[in-house]
């Protein structure tokens, strides 16, 4: 028997279907409450409601737990390699061998960008922000694979997207750093596994063969993995609401790839390296900038602390912590701004603001040390979260899309004018 509650609005009784996931979540299906009462809910953020069912990602904000398709982050990040977590979140399964290959070889022939995408280059001013130029070229993919408009695609035209999509990725990430630096591009090396090919094209040399240190590609391999799937986060649901319009794949993930540069998402791991800056060139007074952050009267926040589910530390930033100590020990780093991230983390972990707020670090405290100690410029890190964020993005696209859900369409309660006449102009 289907578990009910009942809604009583000014003596009225309405009965709301209570659904319960495979985790024992619950929630009220509010799906025909407007249609039977006229009433609709208010949630600003979206912060208690949920946009739809999902067998991607599974979190638990209260316990500190992620997994993708129920596999535990700790152990992916431990043990898979970022294609083969791609396949995980894609098609919902962990690949066998011949399946990998297969996958790997299927990205292998489409990991180059047409020529005419170098002109887009020519356009942008040379201080242009990466994650526009990410956001412009992805979007610029339907322009060249005009089939991709097709939301009635084949299930192998639809995956035909999703390989070019993958493929491709890489290839324009490593064009717009090579572009920043006025260095001549690097065309893909098949034979090289994704992130090492990615690498290769990102800091390899036309000149001379390029040794990528494995440490460097490990722990990128890493990095994306712990990037690539957040279920229904800002951009997320950006790519799900765009993609529910039957907008094309590229089309929806341009769109995500812009929510994500908010300093309040993605673009947190930029703005967490930038506040590490001024704490360090202000004299590295931690406390002060703690205090700024409790202040109300202060827009400042501790970029990099707190998140929207996560009332417990973000497992991510656990894993990133430890690798931060790893990668630049292994790599002979002395970066101060560890320093100051984990003397600042420990001042505001003891702080009763943020005890009572429960803001833990997130996962872009941690990744810009990182990022920077790989060689990238501190306005590529957003876009090396959207490289790994790319599958998760596809993986939510193509559910909601094989789910045959509606377009989005939120409600509001109008709280302008009521009717009015109009006035001439002349008497105004
Ligand atoms: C990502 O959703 C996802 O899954 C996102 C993500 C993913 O993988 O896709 O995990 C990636 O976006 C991580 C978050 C990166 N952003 C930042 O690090 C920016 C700094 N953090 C915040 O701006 C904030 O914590 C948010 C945006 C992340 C969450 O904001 P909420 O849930 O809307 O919480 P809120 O703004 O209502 O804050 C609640 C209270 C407020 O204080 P009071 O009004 O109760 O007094 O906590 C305070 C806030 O002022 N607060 C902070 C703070 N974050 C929240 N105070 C100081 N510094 C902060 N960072």
């Amino acid at each position: 028997m289907s578990e009910k509650a009942t809604l009583n609005v000014e003596g009225k009784e309405y009965e709301l279907p209570i659904i319960t996931g495979t985790e024992n979540e619950k929630a009220l299906d509010i799906s025909k409450l407007r249609g039977s009462s006229g009433i609709v809910t208010l949630d600003r953020g979206y912060k208690n409601t949920g946009a739809t069912t999902s067998a991607i990602t599974f979190l638990d904000g209260e316990r500190g737990i992620l997994r993708y398709r129920g596999y535990p982050i700790e152990q992916l990040a431990e043990k898979s390699t970022f294609l083969e977590v791609a396949y995980l979140l894609i098609y919902g399964e962990l690949p066998s061998v011949q399946k990998l290959e297969d996958f790997r070889n299927k990205i292998s022939e489409h990991t180059m960008i047409h020529e005419d995408m170098k002109k887009f280059f020519d356009g942008f001013p040379s201080n242009s922000h990466p994650m526009g130029q990410l956001s412009c070229l992805v979007g610029a993919l339907s322009a060249f694979y005009p089939e991709s408009l097709n939301p009635d695609a084949t299930e192998e035209e639809e995956n035909l997207n999703i390989i070019r999509l993958l493929a491709k990725m890489p290839t324009i990430v490593s064009w717009i750093h090579k572009k920043s630096l006025g260095h001549p591009v690097m065309y893909p090396k098949n034979d090289l596994n994704y992130v090492h090919n990615f690498l290769n094209m990102t800091f390899g040399q036309i000149t001379e063969e390029t040794e990528i240190d494995p440490v460097i590609i490990n722990a990128m391999h890493k990095l994306l993995i712990l990037h690539a799937e957040h279920e229904q986060n800002c951009s997320t649901s950006t790519v799900r609401i765009v993609g529910s319009a039957d907008t094309n794949l590229y089309a929806s993930v341009s769109a995500g790839i812009s929510a994500l540069w908010g300093p309040l998402h993605g673009g947190a791991n930029q703005a967490v390296i930038e506040m590490l800056e001024s704490i360090k060139n202000d004299g590295g007074d931690v406390s002060k900038y703690v205090e700024k952050a409790k202040d109300r009267n202060d827009p400042f926040r501790l970029m990099g602390f707190g998140h929207r589910v996560y009332k417990n530390f973000d497992p991510r930033a656990k894993i990133l912590k430890e690798a931060c100590h790893e990668i630049l020990d292994k790599l002979g780093i002395k970066d101060p701004t560890l320093d100051i991230a984990m003397q600042l983390e420990q001042v505001a972990l003891d702080d009763e603001y943020f005890i009572e707020r429960k803001l833990y670090p997130n996962v872009d405290f941690y990744s810009g040390i990182i990022y920077r100690a790989l060689g990238f410029a501190s306005e590529e890190f957003t876009v090396l979260f959207a490289l790994g964020r790319l599958p998760g993005w596809i993986a939510q696209w193509k559910e909601m899309h094989d789910n045959k859900e509606p377009i989005g369409r939120p409600r509001q309660i109008y709280v302008g004018e009521t009717e009015r006449e109009y006035v001439d102009i002349e008497n105004r």
